[in-house]
């Protein structure tokens, strides 16, 4: 076979076997296949797309580029969830740990910032000490004795994820639905789930920014979960603005320990909330949906899961005297603030604007390689619908990037649009996905 031929085969619209995909993949992993052709393969994917058998061997060929973890020796119906991808999007690191305090064993392989989303692993590794690189018997080790676990893509579990991702990133063919439904699925099906709860974004912040394509993209994943006689849930939410107020790695991880520890960021943890309830439901330690959204709720209320968060952090080499008094982390060298022009209401935020600003101040990517830095990112102080005075903060950034900050603070401003009318926020849970189709979203569990 010749890897020209195939990526001429793609550019033209044609149809890959698996074979012919194997033989790229092997190529690509073992070096005989260079990143450039890989590269031009992924872009004729993102233009003339994969059907779904294709998407199914791309997914089955990247899940087996590794080892699929076996956790049937522990006890409980584990359940993980994963994101397509967001600005601001931190609920991992609430709801893993709280959906564990509720006796669901949640064992998560995560990714690092993609595009102009951040990434959990990013996030987690902002905590000093933390290590998202377990080998397979550590990994298991870790869900066993505290029923949480969170690691990366490593050489052992979904290799082929892990390079495709970082190539992709830089290669601008992340918004493509098999290239995603590819490494969301294989690295979920290699973790040793028996279930798993999707949250699938829409709006201008999502790599999906139709709920036509959202819809669809949910669906692709959903079948290629149940194919794989996983059982597959999904919800398609709001992505119209980023989630909660934090954009940025350790931002994110101290937004996430307020929550932790009891605060309301409406907008995050609704949708937590609701991606709890699915998974402690699906964990079999809920008679419904509702239920597992209150015991949620009272998993963070007791404390339960802000401890579990801890065990977590201490479990898996992190410090955690810096989880516990995050005002001890060293703070950024330039500090700045955005303020309004004009009087009104916030009436949208541009999430993709703020994302790829984050990027400008340092907290992710242009380049594989390229070293993040943890407390870099913006704090918005105003959301969609808040009121706002001439003059007041729209949002503060943090950088050590003294030659950007000329730059930021106009690409913030100019994320927001505000009007004199009042403005009713963006509704968070569009719907839900599951294998019969898409449902309304009614189930409050208060
Ligand atoms: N999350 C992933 O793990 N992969 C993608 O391609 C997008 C979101």
């Amino acid at each position: 076979m010749n890897p020209i031929e195939i990526i001429r085969k793609k550019r033209q619209g044609g149809k890959i076997s698996k074979e012919e995909l194997r033989f790229l993949f092997d190529g690509y992993l073992r070096g005989s296949i260079p990143e450039y052709q890989m590269a031009a393969f992924l872009m004729a994917v993102y233009f003339q797309k994969m059907d779904f058998e294709e998407t199914n061997h791309l997914t089955e060929i990247m899940l087996h580029s590794g080892k699929v973890v076996d956790l049937s020796s522990i006890p409980g119906i584990k359940v993980d969830k994963h994101s397509t991808g967001g600005v601001g999007d931190k609920v991992s690191l609430i709801l893993a740990p709280m959906v564990a305090a509720c006796g669901v064993p949640v064992p998560m392989i995560s990714g690092r910032g993609l595009g102009h989303t951040g990434g959990t692993l990013d996030k987690l590794e902002s905590i000093p000490g933390f290590n998202t690189r377990l080998t397979l018997e550590e990994y298991t080790a870790v869900i066993r004795d505290i029923g949480v676990v969170m690691i990366g893509q490593t050489s052992e579990i979904a290799p082929a994820d892990k390079r495709l991702y970082a190539l992709r990133d830089v290669t601008g063919t992340v918004e493509s639905i098999p290239l995603i439904s590819g490494s969301i699925m294989s690295k979920k099906l290699a973790e040793g789930i028996d279930a798993l709860v999707l949250d699938i974004k829409t709006g201008r912040g999502a790599f999906m920014q139709t709920e036509r394509d959202a819809e669809q993209l949910a669906r692709t994943l959903i079948a290629v979960g149940v194919r794989s006689g996983k059982k597959t849930i999904g919800l398609i939410t709001d992505m119209n603005q980023p989630l909660g107020y934090a954009i940025g790695n350790w931002l994110e991880v101290r937004e996430c320990i307020d929550c932790l520890r009891g605060a309301d960021v409406p907008d995050l943890m609704e949708v937590t909330y609701a991606l709890g309830g699915l998974m402690v439901y699906t964990g079999g330690k809920a008679s419904s949906i509702g239920e597992g959204i209150r015991l949620s709720r009272q998993a963070v209320k007791d404390g339960l899961a802000w401890k579990k968060f801890c065990d977590l952090v201490r479990r898996q080499g992190g410090m955690v005297d810096m989880v516990e008094h995050p005002e001890r982390y060293p703070s950024s060298r330039y500090v700045g603030e955005v303020r309004s022009p004009t009087s009104g209401y916030v009436s949208s935020i541009d999430s993709l604007e703020l994302g790829f600003t984050g990027i400008a101040l340092g907290a992710g990517r242009m380049k594989v390689d390229e070293e993040i830095e943890p407390k870099a990112g913006i704090v918005l102080k105003k959301k969609i619908g808040d009121k706002v005075r001439s003059g007041e903060v729209l949002a503060v950034f943090y950088t050590d990037r003294e030659n950007v900050i000329h730059q930021v603070a106009p690409r913030i401003e100019s994320s927001y649009v505000i009007r004199k009318n009042r403005v009713v926020p963006p509704r968070m849970i569009h719907s839900m996905v599951d294998a019969r189709g898409r449902h309304g979203w009614r189930v409050k569990g208060k």
